[in-house]
Parts: C-alpha cells; structure tokens; sequence
C-alpha cells in the first residue's frame, strides 16, 4: 500500500517519515511543499495523473500554523487551511485515494468546562482556528473516502516549538513567564505518527475506512504553565517560571482557554492505548538533550 504525506518537512511529517523506517512495508512517498503546493489545483491534477493513487492513504501534514501571523494574513491562511483541504478531499474521489486529514483543537471556543467530544460544535476564535475549521468543513463533504484526525498542543524533538522553545530559555536561564490560563492536551508528534499508522493497519487489514472526526492527543491535561514546569523538572533546572494571564501578553490571536480532547471515541475505535503526556514529554525532552 502507498501512503503519501503532504507538508513532510513539518513537524508531524518528519514524524512520519522517522516512523517510516520502521514500517518499511509500505510504500512511502513524501511531499515537501515544493513537491505539491496543495493550493495550486492544477498541480494537484497533474501529480495524481501521473502517480496511481488507487488504493493509497495521503495524510495531509500541510498548513498554515501560525496563529499570530494568521491574524493579519487570513487570505493566505484560508487558501492553505481551507482551499488546499478542500482541493484535496476533491482528489480524493476523483483518483481514489483514502484522505486523512490533520486539524486543531482551535476550532473550539474553549469554554466548556471539560475535554471536547468530536461532537461538540466548534466555535473558533481565532483566524487559524477559523481556517481549519472551514477545512474541515471541505473534507467532510467528501464523506467517504476522508477521515479528520484533531490533535492539539503538537510538539516534537525536531522543531523550534513549544517544548523546544521552553528547553532553551531554561539553558539560558534567565526567569521568564508562561501562560498560566490555557490548558490543553499536548500531543507528541511521535504518538500521533504511531496512531496514524496503526488507523492504516486497520485499514490493511479488515478493508474498512472509518471516516467522520476522531481526536488524538497524549493522556491528560495541563496548563501552558505547569507544562513548562514539567520540563524544567525533567532537566532538572531551577531557573524561575513564572505564571502569567493570556491577557497580559498582548497577543494578537485569542486561544481557546480549554481546549483538552476527548480520545474515547478513538481509543474504542482503533483499540489504542495512549500513554500520558508526561511520560511522552520525558522521551522527547531526552531526545532534545542528546542532540
Ligand atoms: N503545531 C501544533 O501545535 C498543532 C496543534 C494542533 C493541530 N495541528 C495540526 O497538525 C498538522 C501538522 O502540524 P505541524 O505542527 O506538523 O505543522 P508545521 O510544522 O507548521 O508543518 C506544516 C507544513 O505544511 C507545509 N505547507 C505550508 N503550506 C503548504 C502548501 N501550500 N502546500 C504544501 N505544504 C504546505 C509547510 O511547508 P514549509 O516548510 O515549506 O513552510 C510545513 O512543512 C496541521 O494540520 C496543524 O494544523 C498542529
């Protein structure tokens, strides 16, 4: 079988691609932006012209990510988040492919008191959140052959984010704030890879495509804050944390304040078992720490 992955240079497509080597059996095509700029339509046509896609999986890692910019670049976040999903979901009919398609926890408004189920509805706040939704949207009209997965707080060991970020200012050691009234569930980009492999075993194997809106995310949840303080307390470094308000920071975006997932749905789904943030967070720290 062929999987394809889209926006391989991203976070969850180096994933992809280190996870690739242990899943050696399949065929593996992966896409850089310069490969396929999934907004450009004709692009897409003539790519799926001349590969057989009949009977393959594209996971589609591609996206405008950044949710500061995005406020002032809506267009541009639209044609990437909304149009290039949309383009596609469209494919997929067309050349017969089974399309897994990555959004966000952004969707959702954030004020609900407990973890999102995939059928609460969302209400975005921000432009990225925005875009991914109507993305969402696009898929979903494919209904068949196109399967959402929503992740949140999507860190790696590979790329300048989050965990990254907060790793260095603690080498640096100079005290600094984090957000204190966000919480969500981070994610791994690894264990979301894992996951997307083990959905497409399941697809080898029994022939059935789930489709609709599954969540994955690392077990549990924490605030941006604590998150932090966890990983200065895996490297063991003292330098000051301190908590601040969302609102003091004068960012452009508004963030969800909850926007924890639910995974029961996939967890029956896929039979996964999904492991605690803060173990996942322990294997990635150490994997930063020996670079
Ligand atoms: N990061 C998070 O915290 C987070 C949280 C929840 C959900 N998600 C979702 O998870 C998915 C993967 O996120 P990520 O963190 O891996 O993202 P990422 O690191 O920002 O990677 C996105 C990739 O998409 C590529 N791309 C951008 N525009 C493109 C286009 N027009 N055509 C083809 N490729 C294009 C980028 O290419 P360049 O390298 O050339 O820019 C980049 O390699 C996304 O759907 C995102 O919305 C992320």
């Amino acid at each position: 079988m062929k999987i394809v992955v889209t926006g391989c240079k991203g976070q969850l497509g180096t994933a992809l691609r280190s996870l690739s080597k242990k899943h050696d059996s399949y065929d593996w095509m992966f896409l850089s932006r310069n490969d396929l700029d999934i907004t450009d339509n004709d692009r897409i046509e003539a790519f799926f012209s001349e590969n057989d896609m009949s009977g393959s999986v594209l996971i589609n890692c591609s996206a405008y990510t950044d949710v500061e910019k995005a406020e002032d670049e809506t267009e541009k976040a639209f044609l990437i988040n909304r149009d290039g999903a949309k383009n596609l979901a469209r494919a997929s009919s067309s050349f017969c492919f089974r399309l897994i398609h990555i959004s966000t926890d952004f969707v959702f408004s954030g004020d609900k008191g407990s973890p999102y189920k995939e059928d609460d509805v969302p209400d975005p706040v921000s432009v990225y959140g925005k875009s991914k939704y109507a993305g969402e949207l696009e898929v979903l009209k494919c209904k068949k052959n196109c399967l959402i997965i929503r992740t949140s707080w999507l860190y790696s060991a590979t790329h300048n984010t989050f965990v990254k970020k907060i790793y260095s200012r603690l080498i640096d050691g100079k005290p600094f704030s984090v957000v204190l009234d966000e919480t969500g569930s981070p994610t791994y980009a690894a264990d979301l890879a894992e996951m997307l492999v083990s959905i497409i075993e399941r697809i080898k194997n029994v022939n059935v495509f789930p489709t609709g809106i599954y969540h994955f995310c690392n077990k549990g949840e924490v605030t941006r804050y604590y998150f932090a303080k966890k990983i200065a307390e895996i490297i063991r470094n003292s330098t000051s944390i301190q908590p601040v308000l969302s609102d003091e920071l004068n960012m452009k975006a508004r963030r969800p304040h909850n926007s924890a997932l639910d995974c029961v749905r996939s967890v029956k789904q896929f039979g996964l078992k999904i492991r605690p943030w803060e173990e996942a967070l322990k294997e990635a720290v150490n994997e930063i720490r020996s670079e």
